[in-house]
């Protein structure tokens, strides 16, 4: 949620920020702004919207040159997203500009502070207050990076503050409190950014810093200390994916690119994770075996998409570990006083690792001594450093705002991980974890397949583009799948769509079946539980009263064609993993649909990725 960058070396600051903010613009595109150190006051520009406007505005009047600048690009929280709500923010006097993410809780008091003392604040927003509050730390004498430990020590709730100095050219200053920020350390150069993608193009060296801390970057150095000015060693590490990973290599939508990359996504997921007699390793894990063995009860936390990946988990992990294990919502969760033990191991599933609900959950179930464990794709990113153990997914840049290779990856993760915890405890056979991880291995092509064989997808999608009500059945496993194929639709292609277990349509949702409504139907494998007849049932009851059945069921399942107006066929797996396959056309339909409805794929409105704020 917003995207922030800062540089400072010999290029045209203009240049690298604007192609930060490019990068960055999935984070949030409300509105755009620039500030430069320059000869004289601060030089800026924003504009309410998308990059677009504020790159138009600096082509017909452009700024001064500089080697030293900020971006932002905003989501917005306090205040509408208008020009003068966009960032940066300057101080009373044009000496400070600042960019922010986050919420400053306390901006209330602040701003009666500000407002007592005679300087006039422009904006809505939480962020101005800082820009004041720094420069007049700064009037006071002292470096901008002294200004910045002060007015840190003032302000409440979670934030990412970078600010510029119109008398010090030579330096960017950062602080970070539970919003992301991370340094890319180049030659003669240096800069910031809400994640690597800001930077990518120039250094795949980054640094990863810590809770409550502040950076000053110039040309040829990067010091990190805490709010009280004590010098702190920020974490190195290297970049494992390059500016062709943040790219659109030809497709319309990142989106579309991202569901196509989930093969090789799948791969990479798996890599390294098994031996060659299929037994599971889990490398990243400091959590021990002993400890696992322990587990009375898991709690798997997460929102939107990867809740619903938490909730195929769910199945999966009961099933191989005879552990009870619950699925929250993380913005639910720490508000109604779960039990949580020492034994509880809380499982926090999130793409970003920066999604401030997720965030929070965690907090709340450590300091009740609960175990965490991250399934994250967001290296170093908050939610795996405060977790005990981390699973990374190993998807790569998700930048369509709308997840798919996350979701993919994160049920991949918690395969592996029920997997796991299944063999230290006992609670599965080897032979039968291994026949798992065979087949965890051959999803790749099987996704391939599904994508091959994509065009009557496209076809579908033409014609329900009329449609303004779309339901979704699931039962099991396919009943999470149901869940997120709706939410892809209501966001992507903002119509009404909802997904119901197919065993609840008889108690109420029935009613809304009308002729023609149109109702994706995700069959289960047929198996010893009769869930496949049951949902034949349903497809049948639903039929009966004129819906227009979208089925999605095994290649040699057949009998079902009557009661079907298009199939879509998936290849044949085992029920706990047929999610995997099952989600891909769903994917793909609503990206196609929201395509010919002429919607924004990548940037659907109203969002944002990574959700910073509570
Ligand atoms: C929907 C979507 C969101 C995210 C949710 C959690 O397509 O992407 O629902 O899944 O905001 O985000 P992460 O996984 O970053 O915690």
């Amino acid at each position: 949620m917003c995207g922030i960058v800062g540089y400072v070396g010999e290029k045209q600051a203009q240049d690298v920020v604007i192609e930060g903010l490019r990068r960055l613009e999935y984070r949030g595109y409300d509105s755009a702004g620039i500030a430069l150190v320059v000869d004289g006051p601060i030089a800026w520009a924003k504009k309410a919207g998308k990059l677009a406007n504020l790159e138009k505005e600096l082509a017909e009047s452009p700024l001064p040159g500089s080697t030293t600048g900020i971006g932002h690009t905003r989501w917005a929280t306090h205040g509408a997203p208008n020009d003068v709500n966009a960032h940066p923010h300057l101080g009373g006097h044009h000496r400070v500009a600042l960019v922010h993410n986050g919420i400053i809780e306390n901006f209330a008091e602040l701003r009666a502070e500000i407002e007592a003392a005679g300087d006039e604040l422009r904006s809505e927003t939480d962020t101005e207050i800082a820009a004041h509050l720094i420069e007049r730390a700064l009037a006071e004498g002292g470096t901008l990076t002294e200004a910045m430990q002060q007015v840190c020590a003032r302000l409440e709730g979670a934030f990412t503050l970078v600010a510029i100095d119109a008398e010090d050219p030579s330096r960017v200053v950062a602080a970070r409190r539970s919003s992301p920020l991370v340094v890319g350390l180049g030659d003669g150069e240096n800069f910031l950014g809400s994640d690597v993608a800001a930077f990518i193009q120039h250094t795949r060296e980054a640094l990863e810093l810590g809770q409550d801390q502040i950076v000053t970057i110039t040309r040829d150095d990067v010091s990190v200390t805490d709010f009280d000015g004590r010098p702190v060693e920020g974490t190195r590490y290297h970049v494992d994916w390059d500016l062709s990973a943040a790219e659109k290599d030809g497709y319309d939508w990142f989106m579309r690119k991202e569901i196509f990359e989930q093969p090789r996504a799948i791969g990479d997921a798996l890599l390294g994770r098994h031996d060659p007699a299929g037994r599971l390793q889990l490398d990243e894990g400091r959590i021990s075996d002993d400890e696992l063995r322990e587990v009375d009860k898991i709690i798997i936390v997460a929102c939107g998409t990867a809740f619903y990946a938490g909730l195929v988990a769910k199945y999966a992990i009961e099933h191989w570990t005879r552990i009870p294990c619950e699925v929250e919502l993380a913005h639910e969760f720490r508000y109604r006083d779960p039990i949580l033990t020492r034994s509880t191991l809380v499982v926090a599933i999130s793409q970003s690792g920066e999604t401030a609900d997720t965030l929070m959950a965690i907090r709340h179930a450590r300091t009740q001594r609960a175990k965490v464990l991250a399934i994250c794709n967001t290296n170093g990113s908050t939610i795996p450093r405060e977790s005990d153990a981390v699973l990374y997914t190993h998807a790569g840049p998700e930048i369509g705002v709308a997840s798919t290779k996350g979701f993919m990856t994160q049920m991949i993760a918690a395969y592996l991980l029920g997997l796991y915890l299944a063999q230290v405890r006992g609670t599965s056979y080897a032979d039968e974890i291994a026949r798992v991880v065979t087949e965890l291995g051959d999803m790749p092509g099987h996704v391939q397949r599904i994508l091959d064989g994509s065009d009557d997808l496209y076809a579908l999608a033409e014609e329900l583009q009329q449609a303004r009500v779309v339901l979704f059945l699931g039962r099991h496993v396919g009943y999470p799948i149901a869940l997120e194929g709706a939410l892809k639709l209501k966001e992507l292609a903002y119509l009404h769509a909802e997904g119901f277990a197919a065993g609840e349509l008889k108690h109420g949702p029935i009613a809304l079946i009308e002729p023609g409504l149109p109702v994706f139907c995700v069959v289960p494998p047929r198996g010893r539980d009769q869930l496949h007849e049951k949902m034949v049932s349903a497809i049948q009851e639903i039929r009966a009263r004129g819906a227009r059945t979208i089925v999605m069921v095994e290649d040699d399942d057949t009998g079902i064609e009557e009661f079907a107006d298009t199939i879509i066929r998936l290849p044949r797996v085992s029920t706990l993993l047929q999610p995997v396959l099952a989600v891909v056309p769903l994917q793909l339909f609503a990206c196609e649909l929201a395509t010919r409805l002429g919607h924004d794929v990548d940037q659907p409105r109203n969002l944002a990725k990574s959700v910073t704020v509570e």
